[in-house]
């Protein structure tokens, strides 16, 4: 039987990850992914110099043998990216070498140690707060006066329920998070919950002398949604518009069909949004003024919250903001 002599260079091509073959140190063909990665003239050259990375230069006297473990090559081909790479003997004295690009699972790894400490720096500042106010408040109580002491108080409960809504907020995040696998299936009726979302707004709306407006299509069709995360998206997004907007301002909440979908948009006119911030907003405990949000009684969560419902319901998050503009965030939601 005539032995098949496989193409080399269609066999690495037909692998979906970075690959080449090498004898002794020395590349002896590679595909275009690995060209891409590690230079376009690396056929010939030594694998110290291709894989340039301490920990792959480390690992080249173990590579080609049976048993290699797989090498983690953090920063390889960009600060941001992560590969893993393996190897396996082939025949007379050649192996394969792949890079497994773990760039992103990395990404999503590095995102959630950030979250923990994110999370526990922002219930770290008042729980001090809180600590150093009891401690005064007991060691010196004798000595402050009534005045004093209520201010005091008043400091200990703001700070308690600041702490309070950040674990209801990390409680709604994670809650979204676990469902969303399932998208909604529940036919609902958008317009009495932008009712209900902007009763609740009214108050603040006083404050702030903004007229709540509503441009709501009378016929709009039901949406597949989960009518309590509904809830909380518009009361996210309209407390934002009234705290982000301009005093006296008005604030629109629109809402029309668009095809297979119903368009919802909460509008402000305020100080709008720059665009290298708008990216970001969305990431959890992200502000662009932190102490001011803070102030605000914003927990830096509400968008992140809004960004995952919007995924759970398969729809769309488009936020359009201009400085000294106004802001108008668009969700795009799957009709029922
Ligand atoms: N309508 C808006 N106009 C201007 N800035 C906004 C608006 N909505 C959100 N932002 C900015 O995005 C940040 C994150 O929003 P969010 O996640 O709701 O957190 P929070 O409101 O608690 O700070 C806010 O701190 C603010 O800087
Ligand atoms: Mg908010």
């Amino acid at each position: 039987m005539p032995q098949v002599i496989p193409d080399t260079s269609r066999l690495l091509e037909g692998l979906n990850e970075a690959a080449l073959i090498a004898r002794g140190r020395r590349v002896i063909a590679s595909n275009s992914a690995a060209k891409a990665l590690l230079g376009d003239g690396i056929d010939g050259d030594g694998l110290e110099q291709v894989i340039s990375h301490p920990a792959a230069i480390e690992a080249l006297d173990r590579i080609g043998s049976a048993d290699m473990e797989e090498v983690e090559l953090a920063g390889l081909g960009g600060s941001r990216r992560h590969w893993l790479m393996r190897s396996a003997p082939l025949a007379d004295g050649t192996y394969l070498i792949r890079f497994v690009d773990r760039s992103e699972v990395a990404a999503a790894e590095q995102m959630r140690v950030d979250f923990v400490a994110n999370a526990s720096h922002e219930l770290r500042t008042p729980l001090s707060t809180l600590i150093g106010y009891t401690e005064t408040l007991r060691e010196q109580g004798d000595e402050i006066d009534g005045d004093t002491r209520e201010r005091f108080l008043s400091v200990v409960h703001d700070e308690a329920r600041r702490m309070q809504r950040i674990v209801e907020d990390l409680i709604s995040l994670s809650r979204i998070e676990a469902e969303k696998f399932t998208a909604p299936t529940e036919a609902v009726n958008l317009a009495p919950l932008i009712e209900q979302a902007l009763g609740g707004a009214q108050r603040i709306a006083d404050e702030r002398g903004s007229t709540l407006v509503r441009e709501v299509d009378p016929e709009l069709p039901p949406i597949a949604a989960d009518r309590g995360q509904i809830l909380q998206l518009l009361d996210n997004l309209i407390t934002n518009a009234l705290r982000y907007g301009e005093p006296g301002t008005p604030v629109t909440v629109a809402a029309h069909a668009e095809g297979s979908m119903v368009h919802l948009a909460v509008a402000d006119q305020g100080e709008g949004i720059a665009p290298e911030h708008v990216k970001r907003v969305t990431e959890r405990f992200y502000r662009v003024d932190t102490s001011r949000s803070r102030s605000l009684g914003g927990t830096g969560l509400g968008l992140s919250i809004v960004k995952h419902i919007v995924e759970r319901h398969r729809g769309r998050l488009v936020i359009d903001s201009e400085l000294e503009r106004g802001t108008t965030v668009h969700v795009l939601l799957p009709v029922s």
